[in-house]
Formats: structure tokens, sequence, C-alpha cells
């Protein structure tokens, strides 16, 4: 199949999911979100990378981290920036996905950032657009969501420095959960040492044993020595009425306390991609807590997310 992520220079054309993306991709990511983080390469003339350019942020779906982010660091990287309100626009008339996208093409829009509920949806738009234009995974249904995956090891990467020694806890919804995916697929990518997914079976995905993963599902067991834990909330979005667990029980099963903290190693650091539900599956103590990285996250979606869209269309 073709690959749709990279042109036929190995230039970053899409980003739709981390599957098939290579470790030099990404490493190159991280270190061009280093510059923007940090700002210490006062030779580093990314900043107008996206000068002239148009970026557009489509979210079928609600967002408060990944849209106003990327708005942010479009605007950083010198672009215009469209927010289109779904909600108002002429979808409510009939006008299908990809006729809309070939409008906003017809606008001169260069970066289409996508969010939308059905799995697949941006990878279909990137098949069928007649344009240069590029197409970013902002969330696809339940398959991946790149650009948090990649924030989410950069993440890690800003205070545990070798993957190759890492164990690492997904913890939750792993089978409503696209973040799930984009973190299991980037932490093979970059070769920790061993990835585990805690939860409940009813929440495991059918195809868990196809994965590279150690499954557990009790918390005792599974936080055991690990360096970090990535939480996630329960999807209830995506479930049917029959399949939402009690929020309590679940909480006491899973949820992250400060005593089941203290399973993991004394370093261990906590991640959840947001938004958190405290007292469902994490305790406020715990989100908020020295342990907690959940605000560097935050933080460093804006550089990932200006490291992308500088690498896709740089003027460089
Ligand atoms: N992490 C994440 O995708 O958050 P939002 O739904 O607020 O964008």
């Amino acid at each position: 199949m073709k690959n749709l992520q990279q042109d036929k220079n190995k230039k970053l054309q899409h980003l739709l999911s981390i599957e098939g993306l290579n470790k030099d991709i990404v490493e190159r990511i991280f270190n061009d979100a280093d510059k923007f983080l940090e700002n210490k390469d006062t030779e580093f003339d990314g900043y107008t990378s996206l000068s002239g350019k148009t970026v557009c942020n489509l979210f079928f779906e609600n967002s408060t981290r990944t849209q106003t982010t990327f708005e942010i660091a479009a605007k950083r990287l010198s672009a215009n920036v469209i927010n289109l309100d779904i909600a108002t626009s002429s979808q409510s008339k009939g006008e299908s996905i990809l006729d809309l996208i070939n409008n906003l093409i017809a606008m001169s829009v260069d970066i289409f950032v996508i969010r939308h509920s059905k799995p697949g949806i941006p990878e279909l738009i990137a098949k069928n657009i007649k344009s240069d234009a590029h197409i970013i995974n902002a969330g696809d249904g339940n398959r991946e969501h790149p650009t948090q995956g990649l924030l989410d090891a950069f993440t890690i990467r800003e205070f545990k420095k070798d993957f190759s020694t890492l164990k690492v806890a997904i913890v939750g919804d792993i089978e409503h959960s696209r973040v799930a995916k984009s973190q299991i697929n980037i932490l093979a990518t970059l070769g920790a040492k061993e990835i585990r997914v805690i939860g409940p079976k009813s929440l495991m995905p059918r195809n868990i044993d196809d994965l590279d993963v150690n499954v557990f599902n009790t918390m005792e067991e599974g936080l055991k020595d690990v360096d970090v834990v990535m939480m996630l909330r329960i999807q209830k979005e995506r479930m049917s009425n029959k399949t939402v667990p009690s929020e309590s029980n679940y909480f006491k099963s899973f949820g992250l306390n400060q005593k089941r903290l203290k399973i993991a190693k004394d370093d261990a650091i906590v991640l959840h991609p947001g938004p958190i539900n405290r007292g469902v599956e994490i305790e406020s103590k715990v989100a908020d807590g020295m342990q907690s990285v959940i605000l560097n996250q935050v933080k460093n979606g804006i550089a990932i997310r200006m490291a992308v869209m500088a690498m896709m269309v740089g003027n460089k």
C-alpha cells in the first residue's frame, strides 16, 4: 500500500497515525520541538515556517487541548488560522466531508487538522484530496491520536532519558481510547523495555493479544516497578449504556490514588492526556501531586505541533 504519510522524498506529507512512522522521523520531530520549547537556538528560523500559509482546524468532536494548542502552534509559526465551527457550517445542509475539504482547498488552505468520531476519516481525506494540502489526524474515533502519542513520548523523554530501560503502564479504557493506540505504537517505535496495559477485561480490545503488550487486570500487579504511569479516562461517548462501568466501582478497582502509586517506582511519573475525571480514574492528590507531569504534557503539545507543521510545510 502507498505510504500516505511520506512523499517520494521521505518528507512528511500527512500525519495520520504513529503506526508506519519510523524512529528517525519521530526523533527529528522531538529535536525540532526541543528548539521551539526552549527557544535555545537563536539561529533557528522555524518561527516563520508557516508565513503566508493557512491552517484550518476542523473539529467534528469537542476538544480543549488539541484544538487550542494547534491554534497557538500555528500562530507561533506565523500562519493564518481558521477554526471552522462545524455546528454552524453547511455540513448541516448535507455537504459531504470531501466537498467541504475541496471548497476549503479552493480557499487555499494548506494544512487541515481534523478530529472526527469515525475511525479512518483523516486517511480517507488524505487519499482523496486533489492538492498538496497536508492532513493531520487530531483524533479519529478509537483509532489513533498521533500528536498526542508524540507529545506523551516527548514528555516522558523530558524526565526519563533512555526508553530502552523503561517499564510503562497504560491504565484504563484501552478499547475505546485512540490515545492508548498511539501510545502503544510510539513506545514500541522508541523501544520501551516493557509496555503494560492495565484495566478491566471488558475495556480491553479484542485484538489485545496481537499487540506487543503485557496485559494486567489489577493495579496491584500491573503497577509493580513501573517507571511511567499513563492514565486514561473512560470514553463513555464511545460506549453503549450497557458497557459503562459504575464510576465508584471503577475508582475502587482502577483509580490511581497515592497508595497505589507507591507500588510503582519511587521516581515514577504520572501522565494523563486530559480531560481528567477526578475521583473516577485519578485522585486529585495524584493529579496535582509531585509525580504528575500532566500540565507538562499540555505545554509540550504546542512545541510538538509546531514541529510537525513546520516539518510538513516549512519554507526552509
Ligand atoms: N488530549 C486531548 O485530546 O484533549 P482534548 O480532547 O481536550 O483535545
